[in-house]
Order: C-alpha cells, then sequence, then structure tokens
C-alpha cells in the first residue's frame, strides 16, 4: 500500500516547471504531440548529461573492473530469438469494445463493495492505489445511498473473471476483452524491402549489445573475471499504458552494467551491487525515506533471473522502480552460445577450463532518474522579503554534479558601468569549459536569484559597484541563501572547492 509522499511536489508541479523553465517539452507539441515521447530541452539536457556522466565516472572511471561499451541499436534479428524477447517480452493486453482504449491488464485494479442484497458496486481504476480505488467505491455506494457490508475488496484485474463483467476504467461500460498477450519490440524493415526477410527491431534493452559483444571485449581487453561492461543508450518498447510524464514512456535511455563473474561468487556480488546502486541515489542527494529495496516474488521474476531486487522511489502516485539489480545467471550467455554456434565462455587459468560466466545486472532508467532528481529536489519555502512580508521561493536542491547550472553570473542591475567587469568574470568561468555558466542582466536580482534556484543553480556570482573597486564579488549559497564575499581572484577555484564539498541536503 502506498504512503502519502512526503514532499510537496504533484507531477502536475513539475510537469509546469519542466515546460517552462525549459527541461522537457512534449514531443512535437505543435503538431498536437506524440503520445509519450518527450523532448529535452536546454536544461533537461544538461540534467540527464549530468546524470549519465555521474553514473559513468563511478561506475567505470572510478573502476579498474568495468569497461564501456556503444553497441548499435539496431542488431541481428536472431538476437531477439536468443534472448528471448521475441517469444516473451510481452504484457497483457485487454480492450474495451465500447471507446477502444487498451489497458495493461496488471496495471488495473477492480474494486468490488458487497451489499446485503442489491447488486453492490464495482468499479476499475488504471494507475491508481488500492486505497484510492477502495475510496472511490465507498464514494459511489454513498452517493447511490448503498450500505456496503464491510471494506470494499480489491483486486488485480488478473484475478477477476470473466473480464467481461467488469467496467472499463475509462468509459465504465462493462465490454472488457479477455487479456492477449502482446510484444512491446518495436518492428521495422531494413532496406527497401518491407518483408520478414529484412524485419529488424529497436531493442527494448542495451543489455543485449553487451552479451553479443562479450567476446570481443574480452579478447580485446584481456579483462579477468569478475569484470562488468557498462553502456547507456536508448531504448525502445511499445507501451500499451505509457504515463506519469517521462516515468514509462516508449523511447527512453538505460544505464546498464553486465558483471560477469564466476558461477558461486554470484549471490555476493549480487548483494554488493544492490548495496552500491542504492547507496549511489543517496549520495547524489535522493532523501533516504523516499528509498526503498525490494526484493521480488519468485512469480514476478524475469525467465532470464534467478533473484533480482528493485531500487525504489515514493512516487506521488506511490513506490515506481528505478533500477533492477538482477542475477541473470548465465542464461544470456548459454542463449547466445546456441543461437549464434560461437562459445561465450571464459577461459580459467586457476582451473583449466572453460567456464560460462554468471551475470549480475543494474540496470537503470536515464528518464526515471532525472524525474525523481527533480521530483525530490523540488523545495517551496516561505522567505521574508525586503518589504517585510513573506513569499514563496521553490527552489531545486539538486546536488551540484546533478544540478544543470553550476554558477551564475548577475550584474547587480544593467548599469553599463557594472557590463565590462561582469562580463570579464562570466567569459573567466566559462573559458575553462568545466561546467555550465549562465549570465543574467535581466529584471531585479531578488527575481535573478528566485529564477536560478527554481533550477536548482548551487551558486550565484554578484558584481556590484563595490566590485568596481575592491575586486571582489558576492557569492550567494542557493539552499541557506548565504552571501560571501570572495576576491574575482581565484573566484574559479573558490566556486570549484564549493560545488565539490556542498554540504549534504538537509
Ligand atoms: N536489461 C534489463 C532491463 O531492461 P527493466 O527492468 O525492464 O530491465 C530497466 O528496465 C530500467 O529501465 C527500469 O528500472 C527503468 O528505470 C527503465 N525503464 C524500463 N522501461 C521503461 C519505460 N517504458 N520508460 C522509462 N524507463 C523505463
Amino acid at each position: 500500500m502506498a504512503e502519502s509522499p512526503p514532499s510537496l511536489v504533484t507531477l502536475d508541479k513539475i510537469v509546469s516547471l519542466c515546460k517552462r523553465r525549459g527541461f522537457i517539452f512534449q514531443s512535437s507539441e505543435i503538431y498536437g504531440g506524440l503520445g509519450s515521447t518527450w523532448d529535452y530541452g536546454p536544461l533537461g539536457v544538461e540534467l540527464k548529461r549530468n546524470v549519465k556522466e555521474a553514473w559513468w565516472r563511478d561506475n567505470v572511471l572510478r573502476r579498474d573492473d568495468v569497461v564501456g561499451l556503444d553497441s548499435a541499436i539496431l542488431m541481428h534479428p536472431r538476437v531477439w530469438e536468443a534472448s528471448g524477447h521475441l517469444e516473451g517480452f510481452t504484457d497483457p493486453m485487454v480492450e474495451c469494445r465500447a471507446c477502444n482504449h487498451r489497458f495493461r491488464e496488471d496495471h488495473v485494479l477492480v474494486g468490488i463493495g458487497k451489499t446485503e442484497d442489491g447488486p453492490g458496486v464495482s468499479l476499475s481504476a488504471h494507475g491508481a492505489t488500492e486505497e484510492e480505488v477502495a475510496g472511490r467505491v465507498t464514494d459511489n455506494a454513498r452517493k447511490l445511498g448503498l450500505k456496503l457490508v464491510g471494506p470494499p475488496a480489491v483486486l488485480p484485474m488478473a484475478q477477476v473473471s470473466p473480464k467481461s463483467g467488469i467496467k472499463c476504467p475509462e468509459c465504465d461500460e462493462a465490454a472488457l476483452t479477455e487479456p492477449r498477450n502482446f510484444n512491446l519490440m518495436f518492428k521495422t524493415f531494413m532496406g527497401p524491402v518491407e518483408d520478414t526477410a529484412s524485419t529488424v527491431y529497436l531493442r527494448p534493452e542495451t543489455a543485449q549489445g553487451i552479451f553479443a559483444n562479450f567476446l570481443n571485449v574480452l579478447n580485446s581487453t584481456r579483462k579477468k573475471l569478475p569484470f562488468g561492461i557498462a553502456q547507456t543508450g536508448k531504448s525502445f518498447r511499445n507501451e500499451i499504458t505509457p504515463g506519469n510524464f517521462v516515468f514509462r514512456t516508449r523511447e527512453f535511455e538505460q544505464m546498464e552494467i553486465e558483471f560477469f563473474v564466476r558461477p558461486g561468487e554470484d549471490e555476493a556480488w549480487h548483494q554488493r551491487w544492490i548495496d552500491q546502486r542504492f547507496a549511489w541515489y543517496q549520495h547524489y542527494g535522493i532523501r533516504p525515506q523516499n528509498l526503498r529495496l525490494r526484493p521480488h516474488d519468485a512469480d514476478e521474476l524475469s525467465h532470464y533471473a534467478k533473484a533480482t531486487s528493485d531500487v525504489e522511489y515514493l512516487f506521488p502516485w506511490g513506490w515506481g522502480e528505478l533500477e533492477g539489480i538482477a542475477n541473470r545467471t548465465d542464461f544470456d550467455l548459454r542463449r547466445h552460445t546456441e543461437f549464434s554456434e560461437e562459445r561465450l565462455t571464459y577461459f580459467d587459468e586457476e582451473s583449466q577450463e572453460h567456464i560460462t560466466p554468471y551475470v549480475i545486472e543494474p540496470s537503470g532508467g536515464v528518464d526515471r532518474a532525472a524525474l525523481t532528481f527533480l521530483m525530490d529536489a523540488y523545495t517551496e519555502e516561505e522567505v521574508a522579503t525586503a518589504q517585510g512580508k513573506t513569499e514563496k521561493r521553490v527552489v531545486l536542491k539538486l546536488h551540484p554534479a546533478i544540478a544543470p547550472v553550476k554558477v551564475a553570473v548577475l550584474p547587480l542591475s544593467r548599469n553599463q558601468a557594472l557590463a565590462p567587469l561582469s562580463r570579464q568574470v562570466y567569459s573567466s568561468l566559462t573559458a575553462p569549459g568545466r561546467w555550465p555558466v549562465e549570465f543574467d542582466d535581466a529584471q531585479s536580482i531578488g527575481r535573478r536569484y528566485r529564477r536560478f534556484d527554481e533550477v536548482g543553480t548551487p551558486l550565484c556570482v554578484t558584481v556590484d559597484f563595490n566590485s568596481l573597486d575592491d575586486h571582489q564579488v558576492t557569492v550567494r549559497e542557493r539552499d541557506s541563501m548565504a552571501q560571501t564575499r570572495v576576491p574575482i581572484d581565484g573566484l574559479d577555484q573558490h566556486l570549484q572547492h564549493r560545488l565539490d564539498t556542498s554540504p549534504p541536503r538537509s
């Protein structure tokens, strides 16, 4: 059961901030948009790049047992036979004969309220929590003047049969079909002929590009077990019911590691990766109370997995998966050995045997991580104004490594006397090209501080009239709003130090 989220933010607030400030836009908006596809604007692209760079730095650059890869999106169709995706990468779909809406069966809950003698109250809901469905049944009964016997039952739709008696979550007609399996892979054709021989698929996960390159990487790097191959990149799934902004989309980015270990050492490595990945989100500022680990029940494990634990975040709509850490055993290397007739094994010098390594797979979503960083950082505060009143301050308390703009240079006013020095300070900070810096001289200084607070800029540098004489500027810190006077000479190093050592979020 979902607890109520501790943060103030609703999805509507985040969607609106993202559009207003240039993080995320509806894709093809001028043509009315395309379902569940999103474009990242100037700030969004920096945010997403920071998420990927932090991940790459921590999981590839800072380790000597993980190397990188960037494999093609289009792969030989046999890959998807070997991986099991052609046969089994399906979701159960039900359709409403009345309004033609389609739903993922496992995303629909059915609420049933029994009355002593009458027909009772039933309804179904898509994407709602059990509590919300029970509440709606009780409300409907009240409106109809019916007295329910006991609390309403709320069941996953899969447990209710036949489906034809269940009301459609969209139009309320009892016209749903039985579920049928729907393959989530996008199909396209390679070359000019559109026939089955030229069918290829947009990859639904980056992982298979890693397995297909196992020998190439092993032979070219001479890595010894245990070692991993990491990659980030786009994946595509024809989701039946995408939604919740960039949480579930049809085109998204993944960050995946396939970590190869000796059989028998897999369980210890699995636990190590679970711990490391869980800690990673907290290190970049996600509040611990909004994160949890959830081991999969046996009946929800993927066909390849011996065990999986998800890192979950408490979104406004309940707990949702950020990343899955799976023990994939030797399933993939064995299957690709069978289908490609290439022996995907490792020669173990200790035992002088060829072994098929087991695989631990931490697999996260870039878009989900970016959304989570935004939602968790969103804060509203009451602050005092210069006129002795209070006003609302919206702050994105993003970790400096994740914040899209690190520093803003703000002349106190547009007075021409301040322009040359302000521009000079700005150029000195942008020249090294270490981090994005913005220059802004429009509107009052207070408004500009608010604007940079709202996009999570950790530090603002203000050039004022005293700066012309003392060659110092004011550095204002986003969260505390504390201001420090700093010499322009050495400002760059001062800012870098503050960005590197910023205190953890309260
Ligand atoms: N290779 C394993 C794999 O792909 P997954 O749990 O299906 O596992 C891994 O996906 C991660 O990819 C998820 O935890 C999620 O963050 C992201 N992801 C999956 N489907 C997504 C979608 N439709 N939209 C956005 N992100 C998605």
